[in-house]
């Protein structure tokens, strides 16, 4: 059996992903630059990941060139990238240069060491200016934000490859991840870690607009599930990673709450202006961002068809919301109990 790469390891997915697969006792070979991931990502009940983690940026050639002729890679799980939205926004040219130059720095590497596959973390992020839903894989429109324009960039950088040197290649396209280890503590959060590290903290979380707007989400171990079943592809494809169903933040917010027995610290909510108020240079003159985009941003609907993951992969995801939610919000817990 041969190794498994997987870049981003100290991050949310990652770091889940690399505990899973040792648990199904493959070889595993870790990267992280830690400019997102977390200490305590690496630490799980039976394994500690800290010690055996390349503490490597993935746009350092020369190490990567060396880490891919030591070993014989069978797969590389390219999950390594610049993923807050306003962190993209903010510093477009660094999130070009690691999810665009970054991922072509690894395509070249598969392709100069002859890995029999590839599996890049995409997002449905790139369906942002898409209006079918269940959006399949192929109603994407050029999205207009800068994090979804890179990955939309990688993965044509993923079909390029693919096309000219017949690399086997899947584009998954998460939707909103859920699940122990979710980043609660960054500057902008996913929203479920938002919310549990306001109520924690005894704040009513603020959610923008009226929160009726409706995402789809998925749990990271079903997640895992979809990346390793995956595995079985031979040529390029391009997969949605969604349970169809969607829930309003607002239902969000209350079944955090009432799993915490916090209900009575309701949501108070903000105009969609404000929504990256966190990152007031967006706001400068003489090009402030556009506040369309922004409600855009805020009250559009994500729903991704998972019927291609069904089909060619036999995969179904497995976790209700009520028990990925629980599952999540006693991990964050804890992890926000051993801070103070
Ligand atoms: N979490 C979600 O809901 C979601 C949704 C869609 C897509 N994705 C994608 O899935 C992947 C994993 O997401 P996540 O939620 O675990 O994010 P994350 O931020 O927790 O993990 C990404 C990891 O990549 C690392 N990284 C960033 N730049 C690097 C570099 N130059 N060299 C080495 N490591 C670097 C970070 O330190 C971090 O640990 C990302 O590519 C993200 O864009 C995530």
């Amino acid at each position: 059996m041969g190794k498994i790469l997987i870049t981003g390891a100290a991050g949310f997915i990652g770091s889940q992903l690399a505990y899973r697969l040792k648990k199904d006792g493959e070889d595993i070979v870790l990267v992280d630059d830690f400019s997102y991931g977390r200490e305590d990502n690496l630490i799980f009940d039976d394994a500690d990941f800290r010690e055996e983690i390349y503490r490597k940026d993935i746009r350092d050639i020369e190490f990567m060139n060396k880490l891919f002729k030591d070993n014989n890679f069978d797969v590389v799980y390219h999950f390594a990238g610049i993923t807050p939205l306003p962190d993209c926004q903010n510093k477009p040219i660094e999130a070009v240069d690691v999810n665009v130059k970054g991922t072509v720095i690894i395509l070249d590497l598969v392709r100069k060491y002859g890995v029999p596959e590839m599996i890049f973390a995409s997002t449905a992020a790139v369906y942002e200016n898409t209006e079918v839903f269940p959006s399949t894989e192929d109603v994407v429109n050029p999205p207009s934000l800068i994090y979804p324009s890179t990955k939309y960039a990688a993965e044509q950088f993923c079909r390029a490859y693919h096309e000219a040197y017949k690399i086997p290649i899947v584009c998954l396209r998460f939707t909103n991840v859920y699940g122990p280890h979710i980043d609660c503590l960054r500057t902008q959060p996913p929203v479920m870690g938002y919310i549990i590290r306001e109520l924690f903290e005894g704040r009513r979380p603020t959610l923008h607009s009226t929160g009726e707007q409706r995402r789809d989400f998925v749990y990271v171990d079903d997640l895992i599930d979809l990346a390793i079943l995956v595995r079985k592809n031979k040529d390029f494809d391009i997969v949605n990673v969604s349970t169809e169903k969607t829930y309003s933040i607002n239902e969000i917010a209350a079944l955090i709450a009432k799993e915490m027995n916090l209900e009575t610290l309701e949501p108070q909510y903000r105009e969609t202006a404000h929504f990256w108020a966190n990152y007031p240079e967006l706001y400068d003159e003489p090009y402030p961002i556009e506040s369309k985009l922004l409600e855009h941003e805020v009250l559009k609907y994500t729903c991704l068809s998972n019927k291609h993951a069904y089909e060619n992969y036999g995969w179904i995801p497995q976790t209700n919301i009520e028990d990925g939610i629980k599952k999540t919000v006693d991990f964050t817990l804890k992890k926000l109990k051993s801070r103070w």
